[in-house]
C-alpha cells in the first residue's frame, strides 16, 4: 500500500523517480507526487490519479535537481485529493517527506501540534512532517545532516504505527534520511561512472533500482539510514550505529518490463512455463522420487513429529495453499488446513511444536500474513515461508522456507506467483510424503509429471485466441458461478477471484456438490457457470452438477480434458487442457481461467493491471 522512492546522486532525479513510480504503481494508484531539491530550494509536484497524470503534469514544468523523493498513494486516511497526495511538508514547506504505512496515534499528535502548526491535508502522514519539524530547531540546522537525523529520531519516539519514510530538508540539500518500521525499505547503491561518487536509490521494493544496481541492503524495523553523496550510515532509532550486510538481487530489469505484451498480466500469464521451471529446478531428485527443499530446515525426526500442517495466506496465495492442503493430506497423510491470515492472527489459534505452518506470500510484506507468522512463531510452531520477493520481511522472519522464483510480478492480479506457490507446496508435500508413505514409483511418476507441466502449459497458451473469443461472448453477463470439486475447488475460487478483481463482474465459486444447497436458485439464462470438469476421481459427480445447471438453462463454459467429447455435447464453449496427475491438474486448469478473466476485462475496457480500489501489496490491516 503506497510506494515510496528516493534518489540521491549526480543524475537528474525527475526521470529516475518517475520511472521508479511506474514500477511501484502496483502498490497504489490514487495519486502520486514528487519533490526535488535543486540544492537551494525544493520543488513539489502532485497529481490525483495514476502515474500517467503526474507524468502529464510534469511536461508543463521543469523540476531540476539530483536529489528527490516520490510517492504513489493508496488512500487510507483522507480522500483522493491533491492536498492528500504525498510528499507532505511541515509548515514552511522546507521539510518534506513521503510515507508508507499508518500512523495509529496521528489524531493525538495532530491535536498537540495544531496549536503551532498549520495542517493542509487529512492524512496521518502529514503529522510526521510537522512532528519532525517540531524537533528540528532552526539553530541546529547548522549541524546539517546530524541535526536532521536526530530530529527524525526524536520525533519518531512519539509515533505509534507503521512507517517507511524518506525525509529531506531544504537546508540540508544533499541528504536523504530514511527509516523503516513495519513498511519495507530497500536501499540500492551504485557509483557514478564519471565522478565515482555514490548514488543511492531508496524504495519500497527493489524493482525501481534494477536498471541501475543489483547491490542492495534491506533496512530492519527500527533502523534509520542517512544517505549523502559521500556515503551512507545506518543507526537504530536509539542512535546506535549498525553495520549493514550488502545483498545481491537476482532479478533483472528486463523481467520487470512488458516485453511487447499489452499488459503486465498477460505477460505474466505467458511467463508461467518458464518461471515454473525456475520453481522446481534443483529441488527434486528423480532417482529417489522425492523433493529436496533445503529451506525446510528440519531434521528427519522433526519431520516425523509433525502432525498438522497449516497454510496461512491472503487472497490468491491462500488458494495456492489450498492446493497444498490437498497435496499434504493425500501424499503425506498429515491433516492440513488453510487459514486466511487476518482470521488466524486474531483467533488464538491452536498450534504447538508439532505443527508446521507455511506462510505463503508473493510480496512477503502482507501485513496480516506477517502478523499471523509472528503469532504462529510465538506459539512454538515450525514456521516456513513460501515467498516470491527476495529479502522481504516474511522471507526474513521465517526460520526457513523456499523462494518461488516467479520473478517480478507487477500486475495486481496474481498469476505466475500463484502457480509457482502451488508447485512449491506440492513439492513440500511430496518431500513429507516420501518420508512417510509414498512409494518410490509414485514419487517418481509425480516428478515426471511435474517436469512435463511447462510443456503442457504452453499447449494451453497457444489457445489464447480461442479463449479470447469465448471471453468476448461471456463479457456481457453481470454474474458468474465457478464450480470445481476436490483439488479443482481452489481453481474455481481462483478463477472467480481473477474475474471479479479485474473485470468487476460478480463471481462466486462453489464446490460442485454445494450448488443444490442454495446457489442453484440463481441459475438462469442470464447467469452462466464456468465448470471445471477435467478427468479425475470426481469426474462423474461433477458431470451431474453440470447437468443440473444445464437443466436450468444456465449457459456453461467448460474446462475439460483434451479429447473429452462429452464436454462438447454439453456446451458449445469448451476450453481443453492437457491431462496430468490429478494433484497437478490445478497447475494447468487455472491458466485458461486467468486468460478468460483477462480477456473479459479487456473487452470491458478495464484497467487490467491496476483494478480499482485494489493494491498488490497490502501492508495495512
Ligand atoms: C492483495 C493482492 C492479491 C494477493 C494478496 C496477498 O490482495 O491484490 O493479488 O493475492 O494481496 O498478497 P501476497 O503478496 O501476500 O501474496
Amino acid at each position: 500500500m503506497c510506494g515510496i522512492i528516493g534518489y540521491i546522486g549526480k543524475k537528474p532525479a525527475a526521470p529516475i523517480l518517475l520511472q521508479g513510480l511506474r514500477r511501484l504503481e502496483y502498490r497504489g494508484y490514487d495519486s502520486a507526487g514528487m519533490a526535488i531539491s535543486n540544492g537551494e530550494t525544493i520543488a513539489r509536484i502532485r497529481s490525483v490519479g495514476k502515474i500517467d497524470s503526474l507524468s502529464e503534469k510534469m511536461k508543463t514544468v521543469e523540476i531540476p535537481g539530483t536529489v528527490g523523493i516520490a510517492h504513489t498513494r493508496w488512500a487510507t486516511h483522507g480522500g483522493v485529493t491533491e492536498e492528500n497526495a504525498h510528499p507532505h511538508t511541515g509548515c514552511g514547506g522546507k521539510l518534506i517527506l513521503v510515507h508508507n504505512g499508518i500512523i495509529e496515534n496521528y489524531r493525538e499528535l495532530k491535536e498537540v501540534l495544531s496549536s503551532s502548526h498549520v495542517f493542509t491535508s487529512e492524512t496521518d502522514s502529514e503529522v510526521l512532517a510537522h512532528l519532525i519539524e517540531e524537533h528540528l530547531k532552526q539553530e541546529d540546522l547548522q549541524q546539517g545532516v546530524v541535526a536532521l537525523r536526530k530530529a527524525v529520531e526524536k520525533a519518531l519516539a512519539h509515533v505509534r504505527g507503521t512507517y517507511g519514510i524518506v525525509v529531506m530538508h531544504e537546508a540540508v540539500p544533499h541528504c536523504l534520511v530514511t527509516v523503516r518500521m513495519g513498511s519495507p525499505i530497500v536501499i540500492g547503491f551504485a557509483e557514478d561512472e564519471n565522478s565515482h561518487e555514490h548514488e543511492y536509490y531508496i524504495a519500497s521494493d527493489a524493482s525501481p533500482m534494477l536498471a541501475y544496481t543489483k547491490k542492495v541492503i534491506f533496512l530492519e524495523d527500527g533502523e534509520l539510514s542517512v544517505l549523502t553523496r559521500e556515503g551512507m550510515e545506518t543507526f537504530t532509532l536509539k542512535d546506535e550505529q549498525v553495520q549493514k550486510h550488502v545483498e545481491e538481487i537476482e532479478w533483472n530489469d528486463e523481467q520487470a518490463e512488458k516485453q511487447g505484451f499489452a499488459h503486465f498480466m498477460l505477460k505474466e500469464i505467458f511467463d508461467q512455463p518458464t518461471v515454473f521451471e525456475d520453481a522446481i529446478r534443483g529441488r527434486y531428485d528423480l532417482a529417489e522420487g522425492t523433493a529436496k527443499l533445503g529451506g525446510l530446515n528440519m531434521t528427519e525426526e522433526q519431520m516425523r513429529q509433525i502432525n498438522r500442517v497449516i497454510f496461512i495466506a491472503c487472497g490468491t496465495a491462500s488458494y495456492a495453499g489450498m492446493i497444498g492442503k490437498y497435496a499434504f493430506e493425500r501424499l503425506a497423510g498429515i491433516p492440513a488446513e488453510v487459514e486466511v491470515a487476518s482470521e488466524f492472527r486474531y483467533r488464538d489459534p491452536i498450534v504447538d511444536e508439532r505443527t508446521l505452518v507455511f506462510v505463503i506470500s508473493q510480496s512477503g510484506e502482507t501485513a496480516d500474513t506477517l502478523a499471523a507468522l509472528r503469532e504462529a512463531k510465538r506459539k512454538g510452531a515450525f514456521v516456513r515461508g513460501i515467498v516470491n520477493v527476495i529479502g522481504s520481511t516474511i522471507a526474513r522472519e521465517t526460520d526457513g522456507g523456499t523462494y518461488i522464483h516467479a520473478g517480478p510480478e507487477l500486475a495486481v492480479a496474481s498469476t505466475k506467483a500463484y502457480t509457482n506457490m502451488a508447485a512449491v507446496t506440492i513439492l513440500y508435500a511430496l518431500q513429507f510424503g516420501r518420508a512417510r508413505r509414498v512409494s518410490l514409483a509414485t514419487g517418481h511418476r509425480m516428478l515426471q509429471a511435474l517436469v512435463e507441466i511447462p510443456k503442457k502449459m504452453n499447449q494451453i497458451l497457444v489457445q489464447t485466441e480461442h479463449i479470447e473469443r469465448i471471453a468476448k461472448k461471456f463479457a456481457s453477463y453481470q454474474d458468474m458461478f465457478f464450480l470445481g470439486r476436490g483439488v479443482n475447488f481452489p481453481v474455481a475460487l481462483e478463477g472467480a477471484l481473477k474475474l471479479k478483481e479485474i473485470s468487476y463482474i460478480h463471481a462466486e465459486a462453489y464446490p460442485g456438490g454445494e450448488m443444490k444447497h442454495g446457489p442453484l436458485a440463481l441459475v438462469s439464462p442470464e447467469f452462466p457457470t464456468v465448470a471445471i470438469m477435467t478427468k479425475d476421481q470426481l469426474y462423474e459427480k461433477m458431470m451431474s452438477n453440470i447437468e443440473e445447471v444445464k437443466a436450468r438453462k444456465g449457459p456453461l463454459l467448460l474446462i475439460a480434458t483434451e479429447g473429452d467429447e462429452k464436454a462438447k455435447e454439453i456446451s458449445p464453449d469448451v476450453i481443453y487442457v492437457p491431462e496430468t496427475m490429478e494433484l497437478l491438474q490445478p497447475l494447468l486448469n487455472t491458466i485458461p481461467l486467468q486468460l478468460f478473466a483477462y480477456f473479459v476485462a479487456v473487452e470491458l475496457g478495464r484497467d487490467v493491471d491496476r483494478p480499482r480500489n485494489l493494491a498488490k501489496s497490502v501492508t495495512v490491516e
